[in-house]
């Protein structure tokens, strides 16, 4: 491979290498005809594959997020995820998915918290490193990111991380290591900086990564992470998105004028032909990956959504019995999340919600009791006809004058143009629609988008105006541009024209127009006491009562975090009054992070079900009836009172340093330092049966112990092993993650369980390397950081 990597570098001139090392489009690398390189689109993952373009008309299957992923502790499902993503990005035509995210849940503000796995460094990596192994073993590229200390979204663009060396080594860094050991093709660098230096040429990148680490891949830019031209003379290999503008032209001046050396564009191109040559993209065709038809696709998201779902109270309510009422309230119930905000978001052909799910094995009344959409949903398709072809949609027209370029039927009331060059010739993008109203009342209707927009019904003016963007993050003014809206009331039955037009804003050149385009409605409402009311009446008259409670894009997205850890709206209170009107009240958490859960004492249940993927509802059904186990462990801590987390606050200082003062305390290690106890502790998690653990065995670093299901029926355990060090000259955590396993045992028998103990769990950081303390740790077993019935000594 290097000598035919060294003939086809011989082969280009200068301007021919920096074209490969800047991207050929919003999602693509360059090839080079010339020497039998692909160009290589490459697509946002990490839950899925989006492709190249945000298309409705081209849907994605919509998989678990990383929180959920994560806390399933179970690496081997991922082999089977990896399948699934390997597929969809074959089929979409991508040589690369840019995931996992794994970075660390240093605060439970994070904005992507629900995108990156873990707050331990062992958890996230293990997940993080067979995730890399299961999507590359069907030749596609995996890529961890984001490299590194992007944790928290407040300022990310600009925030200066300051980090030890210890903290980083044991912790952002260790996820990137290890998925570099499980053989990662492509990592990519982060927009913030690390002691002063933007990722993108920060030493990092050469040491430990492309040092001693040995990663011969290629790192990859996050989008307009790159500041500078000579920054090409540092690590970062591919500029993204392109066409070029920092690197390209100014960079061949820099290289002619000797400031930048041709020889680290050389490397540059080395490893980007050797990752063509690993995905199949030079002189040779990608691999095949396993078939996936919709069944198989969906059976997986479905089986994977169940084992993520973390049970962490039940006082025998679940699982429900067949013949069960049940009043299933909540706003989530019949709109929930399926996956995070932002770069993460794919668009699914099909979902389930819990309303769907649930009606399907129970007797279920539904009311959400509080609603929470303070903006307008992209209107839904069964409302909307397209005057074109009078099916269920709408019309998008691009227009030069009033020359019709091109029409399109479409099937979503959000239409995110993304590096759409047909755009690049229009002045004018009009979405036409007849909304037929389901419901009697005051709708609103009207637009998201940025520059001059015009609503129209039925050909009269409702809306004329500049709507311009406030916020700091160019990736949420595209993908939730601000909206404006106007109240008609309508009949049920009646039919309204909708026509809006809005200015096609200047294309960036090579590249086409980036805009978010919403054709936006909400239906009128009961009023709010009235729907309160109602709920909690149902409530009172079902045998149970179920309510889905959860975050909103507008507080848990990509782009800024979060300011408190309340669920918004009245959500606590509806809660509180249905746990009030019914003691068999069941709460199930849709959020991808933690939220305060004040009533969580008086409810009967509760069960975490993050953001699960397309198969939500049907998933929830089989956890709800006991047709399956919730399989989940907490892969974060969860506090009952946002002042009690111990590292909280991710806003930067007024210098633009964000300093990491905690050190390695971080997540279940602060907890355990500041002595407070959280609602529920790092790794717990409940199922159907019971279980006792004994025999605890220590021979080398594997620890052995038998796992007895003491239950009645079949059921799921993950046995977490931590070790500790008393009188350590070095400052530890109280203890620390060193090694899991899941296992799935039968009522009344036992198994063996062998949990390996890497030599890493006995290092800690010098200023010298790694080194391990001579003496003894101790092991602790058992089935959460803080139920650790076992222990052991190991010298
Ligand atoms: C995100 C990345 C993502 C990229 C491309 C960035 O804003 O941070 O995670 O892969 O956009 O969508």
């Amino acid at each position: 491979m290097d000598e035919l990597i060294e003939d086809l570098l011989a082969k280009l001139d200068l301007p021919a290498k920096l074209r490969l090392i800047s991207g050929a489009g919003m999602f693509r690398f360059a090839g080079d005809p010339d020497i039998g390189l692909a160009e290589m689109p490459v697509s946002d993952g990490p839950s899925g594959v989006r492709g190249e373009y945000w298309d409705e008309r081209d849907p994605s299957v919509s998989l678990p997020s990383g929180t959920a992923v994560a806390a399933t502790w179970d690496p081997e499902l991922l082999t089977e995820i990896g399948a699934l993503i390997a597929h969809e990005a074959r089929r979409k035509d991508v040589y690369a998915v840019l995931g996992p995210t794994v970075n660390l849940h240093r605060s439970p503000l994070g904005g992507r918290h629900f995108e990156c796995f873990s707050e331990d460094p062992v958890l996230t990596a293990d997940m993080a490193a067979a995730y890399v192994r299961a999507v590359q073993a069907h030749g596609v590229s995996a890529c961890p990111k984001h490299y590194v200390a992007n944790d928290s979204e407040t300022d990310r663009f600009t925030v200066d991380v300051r980090v030890d060396d210890r903290a980083l080594r044991e912790l952002y860094l260790y996820p990137f290591e290890r998925c570099v050991d499980a053989g990662a093709w492509m990592i990519m660098d982060a927009y913030n900086s690390v002691h002063g230096i933007t990722m993108t040429e920060n030493p990092l990148l050469d040491e430990p990564l492309k040092g001693s680490w040995g990663f011969d891949g290629v790192v990859v830019s996050d989008w307009t992470a790159v500041r500078t031209t000579t920054a090409a003379a540092q690590g970062t290999d591919i500029a993204m998105p392109g066409p070029p503008m920092l690197w390209g032209a100014p960079l061949e001046e820099a290289v002619r004028r000797g400031e930048v050396p041709e020889a680290a564009i050389d490397e540059k191109v080395r490893r980007i032909l050797r990752f063509a040559q690993r995905v199949g993209a030079l002189h040779g065709s990608p691999q095949a990956t396993p078939e996936f038809d919709d069944e198989r696709a969906q059976d997986l998201v479905r089986r994977a959504a169940a084992a993520g779902m973390v049970l962490v109270r039940n006082d025998g309510v679940l699982p429900l019995a067949p013949d069960s009422t049940v009043a299933l309230l909540g706003p989530h119930a019949d709109l929930p999340r399926f996956m995070g905000g932002g770069s993460a978001t794919v668009i699914p052909a099909h979902t389930t919600t819990p309303v769907e799910g649930l009606e399907t094995v129970l007797t279920v009344r539904h009311t959400p009791g509080v609603r929470l959409e303070e903006k307008l949903i992209p209107v839904p398709l069964e409302l909307v006809t397209d005057p074109d072809t009078g099916t269920p949609g709408v019309s998008l027209r691009y227009l030069d004058g009033d020359t019709v370029i091109d029409t399109q039927h479409r099937t979503a009331g959000n239409l995110m143009l993304f590096g759409d060059r047909k755009a690049a010739t229009a002045t004018t993008l009009e979405i036409r629609a007849r909304l037929r109203a389901d419901v009697a009342g005051a709708w609103q209707i009207g637009v998201g988008t940025l520059g001059q927009a015009r609503l129209e019904l039925d050909g009269e003016t409702a809306l004329d105006e500049t709507i311009t963007f406030e916020g700091t993050d160019p990736v949420g003014a595209i993908l939730y541009p601000p909206q404006r809206a106007v109240t008609r009331t309508l009949a049920e039955g009646q039919e309204v024209d909708v026509r809006i037009t809005v200015a096609a804003p200047p294309a960036i050149p090579g590249l086409g127009v980036i805009l978010g385009l919403t054709f936006g409605i909400t239906r009128p409402q009961r009023p709010a006491a009235e729907e309160f009311a109602a709920a909690v009446e149902l409530a009172r008259t079902s045998d149970v009562a179920v309510v889905v409670v959860g975050t909103t894009e507008q507080i848990e997205s990509e782009g800024f975090d979060r300011t408190d850890l309340r669920l918004p709206g009245r959500q606590d209170e509806l809660v509180a009054a249905v746990a009030a009107a019914n003691p068999r009240t069941v709460v199930v958490v849709n959020s991808g992070a933690p939220v305060e859960m004040p009533w969580r004492g008086d409810v009967a249940a509760v069960l975490l079900s993050w953001f699960p993927g397309q198969e939500f509802g049907a998933a929830l059904a089989d956890v709800l009836t006991g047709a399956v186990e919730p399989g989940g462990r907490l892969p974060t801590t969860w506090p009952a009172h946002m002042a009690d987390v111990p590292v909280l606050s991710t806003t930067p200082r007024a210098d633009g340093t964000l300093p990491y003062t905690e050190g390695i305390h971080v997540g279940y290690r602060a907890w355990l330092k500041s002595a407070v106890a959280p609602a529920y502790p790092f790794g717990h998690g409940l199922g159907y049966t019971t279980w006792s653990l004994g025999d605890l065995s220590v021979d080398g670093r594997t620890a052995t112990v038998t796992v007895t299901n003491t239950g009645d029926r079949e059921g799921k355990q993950v046995v977490q092993a931590y070790l500790s060090r008393a009188d350590s000259a070095v400052d530890r955590p109280v203890r620390w993650l060193a090694g899991f396993a899941a296992v799935t045992v039968t009522p009344g028998a036992s198994r063996t369980v062998r949990i390996a103990l890497p030599q890493r769990a006995f290092e800690h950081w010098t200023e010298a390397g790694w080194a391990t303390e001579p003496g003894s740790f101790t092991l602790h077993v058992g089935t959460s950081v803080t139920d650790l019935p076992l222990t052991a000594e190991i010298s």
